[in-house]
C-alpha cells in the first residue's frame, strides 16, 4: 500500500463564497483515502510562521460548505517572493522569503500543497511549483476573469446579491423618479455587471470591454422619458471607462497588494447624468456585500467539485495543473496556461447580444 498523503491547503487574495466548500471536499475526499490535510493560514503566511498550521480533520469541516469568508484565512498583501517589511528607519522594504516557505513545506513532510486563489495566488502558486513544490490550483474569483475555467465559484453569489440589489432599486428609484448609479465589482472585467444588469433589468450597463459615451446614456435615459418611463437604473462595473478616458482608482492600497484599489466611477458616473439630463440622481457601491454570505447552491456544488478533483488530481500526480470547468467536465489545465491572462465579456456573445436586443444600453 502507498504511504498516505499529507496535504497542505490555503487559500489567498479575496475571499469568495465557495472557500469552504472547497476546503471541505478536499478535507473529506483526502480521509476518506486515509489522507491528512493540514490548513495553512492566510495565504502563505501560514508557511512563514507556522505555528498556526491546523490538522483539518472531519469534525472541523463538517457543513461549512454552507458558510460565507474562508476558515483559513486569507490576504491579498502577503506575496513571499515580494513580501512588504518594515525595516528599522520605519520604511516598507520588499523582501523575497520564499526559500522559508520552502524549506519549512519540507520541514513538515507536506506531499502537496494546494493553492486556492485568483491570478494572484495562483502565479504564487506556480511560482512555489517552479521552486520544486508539488502544487494543485483551485481557481476562486467572484469577478470571474480567470481563463482556462467556464466559471469560478462565488461569481454566481456575487451576481445574485446584485440582482437582488437591483430588484429592490426599481420601486424606490420609480417612486422618486430618479436614476440610480449602482457600482458593482469585477476588476478590468464586466461579468457581474452583464450579468446582474440583465437580470435586473438595468436600463444601462456600462463595463469594462465597451468604452461608454456618456452623451449616449443620457440620451437613452431621456428616450425611456419619452415612452413614460421616469426613472432609470444604470449599473457600472468598478473598471468601466469613458471612451478616451482612465479607469478610476481609490489609490494603490496597501503595501505589498499586487493590484490598485478600483471604485469611484459609479459617482463620476452619477453626477455627470444628473448635471446632463437635470434628473434626480444618486449613486451606490456594492461593495463587498457581493463578496459576503452563503454561497448560492451552484457555488457550493461548483466549489465541492473543484476541491474533489483537486484531490484526484494529487492521486494522477497532475502537479503545477490547475482544475477547471470545461462543461460538463472538471479538467486539469497547466496553470501556466492561467497566470497573467484575464478572461473579458466576448462582445459577441449571446449574454451581450440578448441585452442589446431586449433594450439595454451599454452607452456605445
Ligand atoms: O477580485 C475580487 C475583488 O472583490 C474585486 O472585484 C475588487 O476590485 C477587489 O477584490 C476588492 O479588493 P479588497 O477586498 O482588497 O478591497
Amino acid at each position: 500500500m502507498s504511504k498516505p498523503l499529507k496535504i497542505a491547503i490555503n487559500t489567498g487574495g479575496g475571499d469568495a463564497p465557495g472557500l469552504n466548500a472547497v476546503i471541505e471536499a478536499v478535507v473529506m475526499s483526502a480521509y476518506n483515502r486515509q489522507w491528512e490535510v493540514y490548513g495553512i493560514r492566510n495565504g502563505y503566511a501560514g508557511l512563514l510562521d507556522t505555528d498556526e498550521i491546523v490538522h483539518l480533520t472531519p469534525e472541523k469541516v463538517r457543513h461549512i460548505s454552507c458558510q460565507g469568508g474562508t476558515i483559513l484565512g486569507t490576504t491579498n498583501k502577503g506575496n513571499p517572493f515580494h513580501l512588504p517589511v518594515t525595516n528599522a528607519a520605519g520604511e516598507v522594504e520588499f523582501r523575497d522569503v520564499s526559500n522559508r516557505v520552502v524549506e519549512n513545506f519540507k520541514r513538515l513532510r507536506f506531499d502537496c500543497l494546494i493553492a486556492v486563489g485568483g491570478d494572484g495566488s495562483l502565479k504564487i502558486a506556480y511560482d512555489f511549483f517552479l521552486k520544486g513544490i508539488p502544487v494543485i490550483g483551485v481557481p476562486k474569483t467572484i469577478d470571474n476573469d480567470l481563463t482556462a475555467t467556464e466559471i469560478t465559484f462565488g461569481f454566481d453569489t456575487a451576481v445574485g446579491i446584485a440582482t437582488e440589489a437591483l430588484d429592490r432599486l426599481h420601486s424606490t428609484a420609480a417612486s422618486h423618479e430618479r436614476v440610480m448609479v449602482v457600482e458593482v465589482m469585477g476588476r478590468t472585467a464586466g461579468w457581474i455587471a452583464l450579468n446582474s444588469g440583465l437580470s435586473g433589468a438595468a436600463d444601462v450597463i456600462l463595463i469594462p470591454e465597451i468604452p461608454f459615451d456618456l452623451e449616449k446614456v443620457c440620451d437613452h435615459i431621456m428616450g425611456g422619458e419619452l415612452h413614460g418611463q421616469h426613472y432609470a437604473i444604470v449599473v457600472v462595473a468598478e473598471g468601466a471607462v469613458p471612451a478616451g478616458g482612465r479607469v478610476i482608482c481609490k489609490g494603490e492600497g496597501e503595501a505589498g497588494r499586487q493590484e490598485v484599489v478600483l471604485g469611484g466611477i459609479g459617482e463620476y458616473v452619477a453626477a455627470e447624468i444628473s448635471k446632463r439630463t437635470g434628473k434626480d440622481t444618486r449613486s451606490l457601491v456594492l461593495g463587498h456585500l457581493q463578496r459576503g454570505g452563503s454561497p448560492t447552491t451552484f457555488d457550493r456544488r461548483l466549489a465541492l467539485r473543484f476541491g474533489a478533483s483537486a484531490v484526484r488530481m494529487i492521486e494522477a500526480g497532475n502537479f503545477g495543473m490547475m482544475v477547471a470547468l470545461v462543461p460538463p467536465e472538471i479538467r486539469p489545465v497547466p496553470l501556466e496556461q492561467v497566470i497573467g491572462r484575464v478572461k473579458h465579456v466576448p462582445l459577441e456573445g449571446d449574454t451581450i447580444r440578448t441585452a442589446r436586443d431586449i433594450g439595454i444600453s451599454f452607452g456605445d
